[in-house]
């Protein structure tokens, strides 16, 4: 079977959806488990935090797959997994929110100010909301050329949450400049050589 047919067939959307489900459901089988740690709410923080930023980099990918690999089909994914990163990003927040100011919105509000790394990912979460109600047909088609500018946002967002784990972090790098990395590159597709790079015509070409 080639790589657009299975990217194509009628079971690659459900197993994307059970593969973006898959954390989510791990973490209720633990909570269930007991067996979220001796920080739970810390544990549900950093699994949430960390799963947005992974999906918002498949997400990103997405397109650079498509033209690296000569194959259309990818794009079929990126809104599913766009809103999956959405629904993650919702997941941190609310954690947060309940457990840190248990919902009182001017406690919140006034910690998203005091704290830098609060105030990057809060901005990141609501520079999100506008992506994830615009990202069906109906509102591409209504927005036209608008829709792809205010699409861009995303590499906003990207760099505000790569900031909010590097500020976040009080040792260990490795892992923020590992995704900063990533993010680098998949902004490098946009803008740089890369953007004419096509796995195809390098195999053919050697
Ligand atoms: C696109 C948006 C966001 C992304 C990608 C993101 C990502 C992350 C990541 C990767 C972590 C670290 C996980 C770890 O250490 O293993 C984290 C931690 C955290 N994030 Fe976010 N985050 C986002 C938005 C937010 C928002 C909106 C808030 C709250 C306003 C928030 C509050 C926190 C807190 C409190 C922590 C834990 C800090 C600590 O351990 O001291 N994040 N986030």
């Amino acid at each position: 079977m080639s790589l657009p047919s299975v990217l194509k067939s009628a079971w690659a959307k459900p197993v994307v959806h059970l593969l973006c489900l898959a954390p989510l459901l791990f973490l209720i089988g633990s909570a269930f488990a007991d067996a979220l740690g001796a920080n739970p709410v810390e544990k549900l923080t950093h699994e949430s935090g960390q799963w947005t930023l992974r999906l918002l980099l498949v997400t990103l990918a997405l397109s650079p797959l498509r033209q690296w690999t000569g194959t259309a089909a990818w794009i079929r994914f990126r809104r599913m997994v766009g809103l999956y990163t959405y629904f993650y990003c919702c997941c941190h927040f609310a954690i947060w929110f309940i457990a840190d100011h248990s919902l009182d919105l001017g406690d919140m509000l006034e910690d998203v100010i005091k704290r830098p790394y609060i105030t990057l990912g809060f901005s990141a979460f609501v520079l999100l909301l506008p992506l994830a109600i615009t990202s069906n047909q109906a509102m591409i088609r209504r927005l036209g050329r608008n829709w792809k500018a205010l699409h861009q946002l995303v590499y906003a967002i990207l760099l505000l949450a790569v900031l909010h784990f590097l500020w976040l972090v009080k040792a260990d790098y490795l892992e923020p400049t590992i995704y900063a990395i990533i993010g680098v590159v998949l902004l490098l597709h946009r803008v740089g050589p890369m953007k004419r790079f096509n796995l195809k015509s390098f195999t053919a070409a050697r």
